[in-house]
């Protein structure tokens, strides 16, 4: 049974606005509950009715703090027959609102590496609120089913895991919690390592929860583990897209290669991207980028797009350290571009902008010329 399902009428809820007019936190109850929205009293102060407009956005969270909050937005308001507002239930995102759109589902992007420690997680998650300010709903599932800790980095709270929905104990909507600018998290775990041998039901409550949140989500992100075992390759194979991270070093370098060589053998129909990490001298990332896609084409018969890099820089270590996405942490920062600029890559809306500043001409000539050679 879903927490929606369960969620008795008269739960008490603390609302906490996103607006410069509303400010504060309001206690308010639960009277009905539908499918995707639920009707809740309007918030009251010294008996005085806070009448919240409609498109607000709300976090939601429970008074009795055992289930996770979750944005919402208000969807309803009325002062008939009793004053109260509707809100979107978890996992039931309005889509009209502010971003106009209509959607079917979302793409689903893969973020491996050949070895660990290269970065993925940070990449990740800033490209994750990278993709949130462009407008884009996004979710992270952390399934680096072995050092799992897209939560610590977001300094999250997370009661239940991917553990919990595998065993049978726990539905998405309980494992989910949202962390900062709105972005979702479905935060892994220890124990997942029983991942590996899932069995057939366990598989596909996985995949249910996934596709339920790919129709909730524009943007669903997999922070996999590193390596070419069948616990990264599974969701790499599930991903429309993988970005591989690499770093200018001769055996990670080796590591991303034999990731892509497993890859072919199982038919992957995904595009294969690449993001060059630390990187200290531009020419270092094209460099790495030429060996990896050049092999790879002429071994393998497989392209590898390049989509950037980002540079080593002692603020975004800072950052990792201080459990601050880099990109709130310093947003000002000259390597801030550079997520951006990789995140308007991975959604195709780079030619929407103005490129100057963001790429210089010489290295657009370099990569269209790299592209084009090969
Ligand atoms: N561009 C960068 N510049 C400096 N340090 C970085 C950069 N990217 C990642 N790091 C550091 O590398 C370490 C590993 O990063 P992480 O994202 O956890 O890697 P992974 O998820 O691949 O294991 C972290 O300590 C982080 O601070
Ligand atoms: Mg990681």
């Amino acid at each position: 049974m879903s927490s929606e399902q369960s969620m008795a009428e008269g739960t008490v809820l603390k609302i906490k606005p996103r607006s410069e007019l509303y400010r504060g936190e309001f206690t308010t109850t639960v009277l009905d509950q539908k499918e995707k929205t639920w009707v809740i009293g309007m918030p009251e102060v010294k008996g005085k009715f806070i009448p919240l407009p409609v498109g607000t956005v709300v976090e939601v969270s429970f008074l009795d703090g055992n289930k996770p909050s979750f944005q919402s937005e208000i969807v309803g308001r009325s002062f008939i027959g009793g004053r109260n507002l509707t809100i979107t239930a978890p996992l039931s995102i309005s889509r009209g609102g502010r971003n106009g759109k209509n959607k079917s589902v979302g793409r689903v992007i893969a973020f491996s590496s050949g070895k660990g420690g290269v970065g993925k997680s940070t990449i990740t998650i800033n490209v994750a609120l990278a993709l949130q300010s462009l407008g884009k709903r996004c979710c992270i599932i952390d399934v680096d089913l072995g050092t799992a800790n897209v939560d610590v980095l977001l300094q999250l709270k997370t009661p239940y895991n991917l553990y919990d929905l595998i065993s049978g104990e726990k539905e998405i909507e309980d494992i989910i919690v949202t962390g900062p600018q709105g972005l979702l998290l479905v935060p892994g775990g220890s124990g997942l390592d029983e991942l590996a041998n899932l069995k057939e039901w366990q598989f596909s409550r996985l995949i249910s929860a996934f596709n339920k949140l790919e129709e909730a989500v524009d943007y669903l992100l997999l922070d996999t583990g590193a390596g070419v075992s069948r616990n990264v390759t599974n969701f790499l194979m599930a991903a429309d897209e993988i970005v591989l991270i690499a770093v200018p070093e001769p055996h990670a370098i080796m590591d991303v290669y034999s990731l892509i060589k497993v890859l072919t053998r199982y038919e992957i129909k995904s595009r294969i991207k690449l993001i060059v990490n630390k990187v200290e001298e531009e020419e270092e990332a094209y460099n790495v980028w030429n060996t990896i896609s050049s092999v790879s084409r002429e071994f393998l018969d497989l392209p590898v797009e390049y989509l950037g890099l980002i540079p080593y820089s002692d603020t975004i270590a800072l950052s990792v350290k201080k459990q601050e996405p880099f990109l709130l942490y310093n947003p000002k920062h000259p390597a801030a571009k550079n997520f951006l600029r990789i995140t308007e890559l991975l959604t195709g809306e780079e030619s929407k902008k103005e490129e100057t500043g963001f790429l210089p001409f010489i290295n657009k000539l370099k990569r269209i010329f790299k592209t084009t050679s090969l």
